[in-house]
């Protein structure tokens, strides 16, 4: 058999593939972890790690020669982008025809990157999401679990309601309560300790200095500070970073090989190497993990896959919108960049939502509520191998939309009624649009459990291969999507050491 060989290897070093890497270590299996992006432990020319989100440099983008920030418009204008050069930056932009997707890219994963909010679905929504789990044993065991090493923490009420920081999220909650609409705190991985400390100058600013989608430089507790720390403190695993998993196929003595190209920061190749190993976990995200699995079955490398690979993705019915206020409502010029709250509509019988009440860190006033709703929407895309390419290609049209932008539509209505206020049309690009429905944060499904996996990720077809990421979780959970797949792979990875690795 080819190439140098490690016992498990783990693709990826978001939620899923960090779990799989602490659990995997802890039993003492040696574990090399494999992630294209970079580590985010190196200051800039400017002293800090990441760029800020006003004046993008090339760390804030994969490989782009423009940033592409989801606001990129204030009155039709483009104030937001920058033109960059082409680098390993932490935040990628995936732009199919119809949908694009945002991911992050380093070690951590979607962690870098996102705003950090950590909520444990309603159990009777993932009962109906994955009714084959057991959902005792999740909402007793697993989320737990996921939660405390998530490092989950929660808001000081009080602080909340007197800081200026968060006046933005204070007005959009009057304005839901006057719909009659109720609202929710919702716990984050931001140490809200660190954060008042910054407000009130004790330390250096991150999520009061408009940091977050191309990285925190303080503040947030990242997968790189929780999982994976553990995760390289059992002296059992490794990180490889620059390395980009290209091809999976099986030998004859059942082992898997990878092709494996490491790059250098500005793209170029530095080596391809091959990898073998027993145990091979599959974490690089909804797009990564089934992009893979299709190249292989498409190629011939692994023809036994299932065809339910590449089915059931959606895009957790992600909708963008925001609201123009009154002038005597102001959200003010200063914004945590952290959400803090959410609008709890999701027991609605014919439009459920649950809507992130988003912050819009201008550093100036823009008398704009803004707020990423998740829908429930039931259709679903299909990732399609596009040969000529050597890529997946999502088939999803912006009409499969229409039943989320509807849901999102007949919520923020009625709270423009009840206040007398009416949308935001320039936020959006150049057109004019109130509901953002060509882009998502929370791509979900592609190999999905019990369809492309049996019920605990393990692939079809093949033995000693897994998925352990947001490619699990059919197109929809309800609330942001990282706690569940962190308590998901807790619960698949600890089955699989016992039945499968520490047993063999
Ligand atoms: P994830 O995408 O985290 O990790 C996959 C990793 O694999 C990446 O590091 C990638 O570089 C790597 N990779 C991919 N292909 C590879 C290959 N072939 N070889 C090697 N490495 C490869 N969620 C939430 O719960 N609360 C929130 O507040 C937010 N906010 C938010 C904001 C923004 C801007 C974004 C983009 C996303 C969010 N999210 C979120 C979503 C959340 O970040 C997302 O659901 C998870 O990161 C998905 O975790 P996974 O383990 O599936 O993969």
């Amino acid at each position: 058999s080819g190439g140098t060989f490690v016992p498990a290897v783990v693709v990826g070093t978001g939620y899923g593939a960090a779990v799989s890497a602490l659990r995997l270590g802890e039993a003492g299996v040696t574990t090399l972890m494999l992630e294209m992006g970079q580590l985010w432990n190196q200051p800039g020319p400017d002293g800090n790690v990441f760029c800020g989100m006003l004046g993008p440099d090339k760390r804030s983008s994969w490989f782009k020669t423009r940033t592409e920030a989801p606001l990129g418009s204030f009155l039709w204008l483009d104030l937001a982008n920058r033109d960059i050069q082409p680098y390993a930056g932490v935040l990628d932009r995936v732009n199919f025809d119809q949908m694009s997707v945002y991911v992050g890219r380093g070690v951590g994963g979607g962690s870098l990157v996102n705003g950090g909010m950590a909520v444990t679905p309603r159990r009777s929504y993932f009962e109906e999401v994955l009714p084959q789990v057991d959902a005792d044993e999740m909402y007793t065991k697993y989320f737990p679990r996921a939660n405390s090493t998530l490092r989950v923490n929660t808001i000081d009420k009080n602080w909340f309601e007197q800081t200026e920081w968060y006046n933005f999220a204070r007005v959009s909650r009057q304005q839901a309560s006057n719909a009659g609409l109720g609202t929710t705190f919702v716990p984050n991985v931001y140490d809200w300790d660190y954060m008042r400390r910054e407000a009130d100058g004790a330390v250096p600013r991150s999520a009061l200095a408009t940091e977050v989608i191309y990285g925190n430089n303080h503040g947030k507790v990242s997968l790189d500070k929780s999982y994976l720390a553990a995760a390289l403190g059992t002296g059992k695993v490794t990180i490889e970073t620059l390395h980009q998993v290209k091809t999976i196929r099986q030998q004859n003595d059942g082992t898997y090989l990878l092709t494996v190209e490491q790059r250098d920061t500005d793209g170029k190749l530095l080596a391809t190497k091959e990898i073998s190993c027993r145990h091979l976990f599959l974490g690089a995200g909804s797009l990564g993990s089934t992009e893979l699995l299709l190249r292989a079955r498409e190629t011939g490398a692994l023809p036994n896959l299932s065809s339910e690979v590449g089915a059931g993705w959606g895009p957790n019915g992600n909708i963008m919108t925001a609201r123009a206020n009154h002038i005597w409502n102001p959200t003010g010029s200063k914004q945590s960049s952290i959400p803090a709250l959410g609008i709890d509509d999701w027991d609605n019988p014919t439009n459920p939502v649950f809507a992130e009440i988003a912050p819009l860190p201008a550093g100036i006033e823009t008398w704009v509520s803004l707020y990423l709703a998740i829908t429930k929407n039931p259709e679903r895309g299909t990732f399609v191998y596009d040969a000529a390419k050597d890529r997946a290609d999502l088939h999803w049209t912006r009409d499969q939309n229409a039943p989320a932008v509807a849901a999102a539509k007949s919520l923020f209505d009625r709270i423009n009624k009840a206040n007398a206020t009416i949308y935001r049309y320039d936020l959006f690009g150049k057109q004019i649009k109130a509901f953002a429905d060509d882009f998502c944060y929370h791509p979900l499904g592609g190999c999905v459990l019990g369809k492309a996996t049996d019920d605990y990720g393990r692939v079809a077809g093949y033995k000693n291969l897994y998925v352990t990421d947001g490619s699990l979780i059919p197109g929809s959970i309800g609330v942001n999507p990282f706690v569940t797949i962190t308590a998901l792979a807790e619960r698949n990875v600890e089955r699989v050491i016992k039945e499968d690795v520490t047993a063999s």
